[in-house]
């Protein structure tokens, strides 16, 4: 079992990370949490496929479990649900010794991180991620949240768990769709911290020396053996920069990087166009030709990390996407109401930097490259 220790100042904890770790969670759970009620918390999807056999194997070993499932989708992690969830933990006499079980995708995780963080000012909180991005980004770093119709995320917590139980053999039922999302998180990790993760990501040696694959479901079986080792380096890389920067106030913007734009897209698009890792696939490509254009980034490495995510089936441009709108959306970004912003960027592969610009400069040179891409495209 790969093992990531995580130290914030508030909790020590760690990500545990091994292929078929799911079915041997019961017995974990046994040795570990005996005697505390388990409230597992999970979206329909998921619940319908991991569940049932989950809470028979935790009763089997002698907990008291309370499912709550609620449906899936970003448009039910909002203050509706979380009140449902704490509906039945107070119906059900749930104590602050007792433990939140998140088995879900990142949706799932933030919802019931911050039910937990919240229900009698903190219960313990465990998270079992099942989609790629939950575990490479959304189960790491403590933010828990839920959405408003104003915005996303916007009523949350920063509320670390008290394990992460990661099984990459989940992933096999994952949608490629969903897949791809979180590919593009896990490209980001390679773009600004590590490049062997982006050899790995990109499977230089194998398309080098054998074959091409075709499809989706061609990469991901070349990819599934190196699953354990993808999901630990890339743990590993959020963890250090969350260590440094717990409540978000430094270095963790590198983890932006693609996201000024990428978050502005999705808002542009009412979150019912592209998907999160869509969107901050076109961001980190936008955001690369612009600072290769102004010398930061060596010459040459935008066109590699358009490869690396066409690679991955995700988008790298979109000539009807209302550019406009998109720059308007920044500047009303929380991270620019200074006047400045600033932004992440790669110099290098595996060397990400922060810049500081000025939003109606950063706007211009937005515009510039997006129609320069249009041009050339
Ligand atoms: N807390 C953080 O630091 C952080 C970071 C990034 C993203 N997020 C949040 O994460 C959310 C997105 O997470 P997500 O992409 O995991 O979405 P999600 O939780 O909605 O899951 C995506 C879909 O996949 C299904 N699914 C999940 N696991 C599955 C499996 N193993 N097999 C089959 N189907 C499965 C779900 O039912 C859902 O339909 C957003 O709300 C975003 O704000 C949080």
């Amino acid at each position: 079992m790969e093992k990531v220790k995580v130290n914030t100042r508030e909790k020590a904890y760690e990500i545990h990370i091994e292929s078929g770790l799911f079915s041997k969670l019961p017995e974990v759970f046994k040795e570990k949490y005996s005697g505390k009620k388990i409230a597992l918390v999970s979206d329909n999807n998921v619940y319908k496929i991991y569940g049932e056999s989950f809470k028979a194997g935790l009763v089997k070993a002698g907990f008291e479990v309370t499912e709550i499932v609620f449906n899936a989708g970003e448009e039910n992690k909002n203050i509706s649900t979380l009140s449902q969830i704490y509906s039945v933990l107070a119906e059900n006499f749930f104590t602050r010794s007792d433990i939140v079980v998140a088995l879900g995708g990142g949706v799932t995780g933030d919802m019931a991180g911050l039910a937990a963080a919240t229900f009698l000012r903190g219960m313990g909180f465990i998270q079992i991620p099942t989609t790629l991005l939950a575990m490479v980004d959304s189960s790491i770093g403590g933010k828990v949240a839920v959405d408003l119709p104003q915005g996303k995320n916007l009523v949350g917590a920063f509320y670390q768990p008290d394990a992460v139980y990661t099984d990459p053999q989940l992933l096999k039922t994952l949608p490629d769709l969903q897949f791809s999302d979180g590919m593009a998180e896990l490209l980001k990790h390679g773009f600004i911290r590590d490049r062997n993760l982006f050899n790995t990501l990109i499977l230089k040696d194998v398309i080098n020396l054998e074959h091409e694959p075709e499809s989706i479901a061609g990469l991901r079986s070349l990819l599934s053996d190196k699953m354990d080792y993808i999901i630990k380096e890339s743990c590993i890389i959020k963890r250090d920069i969350v260590e440094q920067d717990v409540n978000d106030n430094g270095i963790r913007q590198l983890l932006n990087f693609g996201h000024t734009i990428g978050h502005a897209i999705e808002r542009v698009q009412n979150y019912s166009g592209y998907t999160h890792g869509q969107a901050i696939s076109i961001g980190m490509v936008i955001m690369t030709r612009l600072t290769e254009k102004m010398g930061l980034t060596k010459a040459g490495k935008s066109r590699i990390i358009e490869n690396a995510l066409k690679m991955h089936n995700l988008p790298v441009f979109d000539p009807a996407l209302d550019i406009k709108s998109v720059t308007e959306a920044i500047k009303i970004d929380k991270k620019a109401r200074s006047g400045s912003i600033t932004i992440a960027y790669i110099e290098e592969i595996g060397q990400g930097k922060l810049l500081k610009l000025d939003i109606k400069d950063l706007e211009d040179k937005i515009n510039d490259v997006y129609n320069d891409f249009a041009f050339t495209s």
